[in-house]
């Protein structure tokens, strides 16, 4: 490497190197919003009790009577017969509560223009946007669909939604037209929140028209409306039922919106996640339990605290967003930060010139973001003050010892504890790592199961496996956040996540998260990644399914495996194994094509790093793809056993050529 980073990273590598440990800082620990070590028993002892802790964090306009519910598991239900409003809970009572100046989101667009929505702001905006969905015909219950990139608008719109009962269901904007039109219609979503477009690395990107093209796969009318982020930039025009955001506010400014009242377990939003099969699957999260746990866990793990500047770095279209933008640091009063671009724009110190400039307490971010920021060098983090941060975190995919230190001893200054949070799309919220005012961290393992959750690694069998073993994650008891069900499907949320471990017959329910873990003496958990075909391209969750058949989609593709291999920034990366048909080349055309293929069926995170062509893949004799080969090829591994195959000579001729385009 010949990276000024050189010598920083020596230092920092012998001194930290040897250390597998750290204590919280002392400073921390006396500010922090948990720091009784006792927690963890008191969960225990006082289970399922312990979760009014979450609970109490929200306003609740009829108080429950029940906790949980477990009369239909795995169908729990969680505070079941309370109700509240999430929009009244991220908005209204920290206005009764004296704060109606506060700020409640800063943004930054990606130019340097800024805004910030004090949480009087807030609340007009969400009541005039409320009252205009409700004119366009938006009654409770109806889905609404979202697809807008880091604009203020888009929690406004999610906010206005929970005002009114009606879900959301946001998609991610880098998804494409297809991947757009697929989630409409699994939903029957009849409105639409989009944009015209946005900058990415100081370019205007188009967005309406990919948002139109999607329009026309849904299969039922659509109700639009469009937020103009590009003015005069870009362009655009209104169509038949087109309605423009802006208008649509003047027209209904100063009306107010009563709160609706929703039980516990009303859906609050659907979130569209990639599993096994080539079809998204619909993720209900509620009003009562989810809210409660997004509080609880912003609270307890990113200690937020109301007088703080908060920013955590994802893109609100994944579940990160949903609850640790938008939902948990509202809910808790804070000032959420949003930044519209790329961290190496205009510079690769972007990041750390908005954490100096509005001096952010708490920054959290994913693995893949800090290993770039690794690889760019300790120069641009160096070049500004960072000293008001208080606390790091990461999320959404395993992070390596070296880029944990890296970020604990180049951002933190050594003196933030690092929180490596586990969970997913389906838990709604954190549920694996340590407590920043109370446990040791150990750069590489996310650290013990919170409070109140409960959490084992298991063998093929189900029974835990000794410390250092591998195996795999389970979760042994409900939670408030969990995942209620798959959108209009129960029999999948049941194959999916509760027939692998469960005992039906004793009425047993264990949810298995599809990931492979080890755990240590200390029973802290060491996340070591999916265990079922989903892949995560920097922190991005993909499902393999979906990429083969936009592969199998392109005229002269007979077959296609994909599968990940190890990337250095990326985590993972997109390799992709095709047959052709015959009469077809695999040629420099054919490649373009399948790449292009993808990106127009999902988007461009999911567009392939290699494409590999071969006559044939390995096959089990039952005529099963080996995978796990294929993926040995990619990571340029040993292969695995090979005698259980029909054909065991194709392997080492696509390993060859793997080998060969890589050294091209
Ligand atoms: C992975 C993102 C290791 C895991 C919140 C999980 C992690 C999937 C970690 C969920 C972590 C998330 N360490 N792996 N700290 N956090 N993962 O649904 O494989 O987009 O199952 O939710 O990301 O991805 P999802």
């Amino acid at each position: 490497m010949a990276d000024d980073s050189d010598a920083p990273e020596v230092e920092l590598e012998a001194r930290l190197a040897e250390q597998d440990s750290f204590e919280p800082p002392a400073a921390f620990v006396e500010q922090a919003n948990v720091s009784d070590p006792g927690i963890y028993e008191e969960f225990e002892e006082n289970w399922p009790e312990c979760w009014e802790r979450a609970a109490d964090l929200l306003d609740w306009e009829q108080e429950y009577s029940e906790i949980l519910d477990d009369s239909e598991a795995p169908f729990y239900e969680w505070f079941g017969d309370g109700t509240l409003n999430a929009s009244y809970n991220c908005i209204d009572r920290h206005i009764e509560n004296g704060r109606k100046n506060q700020a409640a989101i800063r943004w930054e667009g990606e130019p340097g223009e800024t805004r910030t929505y004090t949480y009087q702001d807030l609340y007009r905006e969400v009541n005039a946007f409320a009252a205009a969905l409700r004119e366009l015909g938006v009654g409770e219950d109806d889905v609404v669909t979202l697809y807008m990139p880091m604009v203020p608008e888009l929690p406004i719109a999610m906010l206005a939604c929970a005002r009114i009962g009606a879900p959301h269901s946001v998609v991610f904007a880098g998804f494409s037209a297809d991947a757009l039109a697929t989630r409409m219609n699994a939903a029957d979503s009849e409105y639409l929140v989009t944009c015209d477009g946005y900058y990415r690395r100081g370019d205007a990107l188009n967005h309406k028209e990919k948002a139109d093209r999607g329009l026309r796969g849904v299969d039922h009318d659509v109700e639009t409306v469009v937020v103009d982020r590009l003015g005069d930039e870009l362009k655009h025009f209104l169509g038949q039922h087109h309605h423009d955001y802006a208008d649509l506010v003047a027209a209904h400014e100063g009306e107010e919106v009563e709160p609706v009242e929703r039980s516990a377990e009303d859906m609050l939003f659907l979130m569209y996640t990639s599993g096994t099969t080539g079809q998204p699957k619909g993720v209900k999260h509620t009003t009562g339990g989810y809210l409660a746990y997004a509080a609880w866990t912003s609270h307890a793990v990113l200690d937020v605290k109301p007088e703080d500047t908060y920013w955590c770095a994802a893109d609100i279209g994944w579940i990160t967003g949903h609850s640790y933008i938008v939902y948990g640091p509202l809910a808790l009063g804070t000032t959420t930060m949003m930044y519209e671009g790329t961290p190496d724009y205009p510079d690769r110190d972007r990041m750390w010139d908005l954490v100096d400039k509005y001096k952010v307490d708490v920054f959290y971010t994913a693995p893949t973001a800090i290993r770039a920021f690794m690889k760019w060098g300790t120069k641009y983090p160096e070049r500004h003050d960072l000293s008001s941060l208080r606390l790091l975190g990461t999320v959404g995919e395993p992070i390596n010892p070296r880029a944990w230190k890296w970020y604990y001893k180049h951002i933190g200054d050594e003196s933030c504890p690092v929180v490596d949070t586990w969970w997913q799309t389906e838990t709604g919220g954190m549920m694996i790592t340590t407590l920043p005012g109370i446990g040791d961290m150990k750069p590489g393992s996310a650290g013990p199961p919170l409070p109140g959750i409960s959490a084992d690694v298991v063998d093929a069998t189900g029974d835990p496996v000794e410390a250092g073993q591998a195996g795999y994650l389970v979760v042994n008891k409900p939670w408030p956040g969990m995942l209620r069900t798959l959108y209009r499907n129960d029999d999948r949320f049941i194959s999916e996540y509760w027939q692998e471990y469960s005992d039906p017959d004793a009425d047993e329910w264990v949810y298995f998260p599809e990931d492979g873990a080890k755990i240590d003496e200390d029973g802290y958990i060491t996340v070591l990644g999916r265990v079922d075909d989903v892949i995560n391209v920097s922190g991005h969750r993909l499902g393999t399914m979906e990429i083969e058949s936009a592969i199998v989609g392109v005229p002269g593709v007979a077959e296609a495996a994909v599968v990940g291999g190890h990337h250095e920034v990326k985590g993972e990366a997109v390799y992709a194994y095709v047959i052709t048909e015959d009469g077809y080349e695999g040629d420099e055309s054919l490649r373009e094509k399948i790449i292009d293929g993808v990106d127009e069926a999902i988007g461009p995170i999911a567009k392939p790093e290699q494409v590999i062509f071969t006559p044939e893949l390995p096959k089990t004799r039952s005529g099963k793809i080996m995978r796990r080969l294929l993926e040995d090829i990619a990571n340029d591994e040993e292969l695995g056993d090979t005698s259980t195959l029909r054909n065991p000579e194709v392997v080492e001729d696509i390993a060859e050529k793997v080998r060969g385009e890589s050294e091209e």
